[in-house]
């Protein structure tokens, strides 16, 4: 296990994701995703049900592989196209279903496909002595590596299923919601040992709905909204209302489309402006229409502006077409969002 430094925010990542689209017939999973994370870092992916989070894990894992896009291993573009490829790499899944055998005992879980065989026979002993070492190592807490899984809490299972994902030694353990089912003191058990990880400068994907989960263990959160990033924020300096903005689409209106479209909008709205005041002093030179311009303002205020102003220079006619063009280009960022 590779028991190393935490790396400064700089470094190279370990594993980045670069415009990654995946579909499946008419869904549009994922559209152009992008996803950094470093060693000793702590990212947690974050949005609604159907955001595309499993999705972007199963590109990841080699299950399901994206469409389009690159996957970069320490720098360098690589194929991850079977889950061995991604093992072979160093990236280890921990579903959520953990797939845990309930009447093994915590030893035989651990070493589930890869025993130690010596002449022939299981190496129990060996195992077991193993076992107790990575979970010691961990600090985790269990009764007694002899007894069956069934027989243990959900927060001492999530820790098994973790533990045995860092027997391949990865550098990047991805989690899904490994404290979706768990009670309070449960949850601080696992967010524990993924403070852990972290000190042991693994890279950690969280897949997370809990707020105070992301907040309590994760450097950096990554939203994803309707198979789209929608904003990567540093945990330290971020509120968890502004977290669930992104998540929710509420910073649709606040940040994403003001950023994306301010240019165009302020445009559109000083021509609309000059089309009603002119209109409505009654001047019939320069007074722009705007019938071809997809806003319902626009198109009001394109209509008062006929009526009152009535004949239009002919001159104008170009420039109008221009802002109508921007501003149904401007309209379609917010159609796509809300489709
Ligand atoms: N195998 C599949 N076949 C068809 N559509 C799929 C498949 N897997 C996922 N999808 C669709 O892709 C989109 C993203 O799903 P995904 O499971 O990645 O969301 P999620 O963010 O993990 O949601 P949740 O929080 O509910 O787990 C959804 O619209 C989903 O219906
Ligand atoms: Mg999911």
């Amino acid at each position: 296990m590779p028991a190393t430094q935490s790396t400064e925010a700089g470094a190279t990542p370990v594993l980045a994701l670069r415009g990654i689209s995946k579909r499946f017939g008419a869904v549009q999973a994922l559209t152009d995703v992008d996803l950094e994370i470093r060693a000793g870092e702590v990212v947690a992916l974050v949005g609604d049900n159907g955001a595309g989070k499993s999705t972007l894990v199963k590109t990841i894992a080699g299950v399901g592989p994206a469409d389009d896009g690159v996957i970069e291993w320490e720098g360098r573009p690589v194929t991850v196209d079977r889950p061995h490829a991604a093992q072979e790499l160093g990236i280890a899944t921990v579903y959520q279903d953990l797939a845990l055998c309930d009447n093994l005992d915590v030893v035989g879980n651990l070493f589930l496909g890869r025993e130690i065989v010596r002449a022939g026979v299981l190496d129990e002993v060996e195992m077991e002595r193993r076992a107790r070492e990575l979970l010691s190592t961990l600090s985790i807490r269990i009764p007694s590596v002899r007894i069956p899984i069934a027989s243990l809490s959900g927060g001492q299972r999530q820790t098994v299923a973790i533990a045995r994902s860092l027997l391949g030694e990865p550098k990047i353990v991805i989690l899904d919601e490994p404290t979706a089912a768990l009670g309070v003191e449960q949850t601080a058990q696992v967010l524990d040992l993924v403070e852990r990880l972290r000190e042991r400068g693994l890279g950690v994907i969280l897949i997370s709905h809990n707020m105070a989960d992301v907040k309590a263990v994760a450097d950096r959160v990554a939203v994803l909204r309707l198979g789209r990033n929608n904003g990567t924020f540093e945990v330290a300096s971020t509120s968890q209302e502004e977290i669930i903005s992104a998540i929710t689409g509420a910073t649709d209106n606040a940040v994403t489309r003001r950023r994306a479209r301010s240019a165009e909008v302020a445009e559109v709205a000083g021509a609309v402006e000059a089309t009603a005041a002119t209109a409505a002093a009654g001047a019939a030179e320069a007074a722009p229409t705007t019938q071809a311009a997809e806003p319902a303002q626009a198109d009001k205020a394109g209509e008062k502006a006929d009526k009152k102003a009535g004949e239009t220079a002919a001159a104008d006619k170009t420039a109008q077409a221009g802002h109508a063009d921007k501003a149904a280009q401007a309209d379609k960022p917010e159609k796509e969002a809300g489709a």
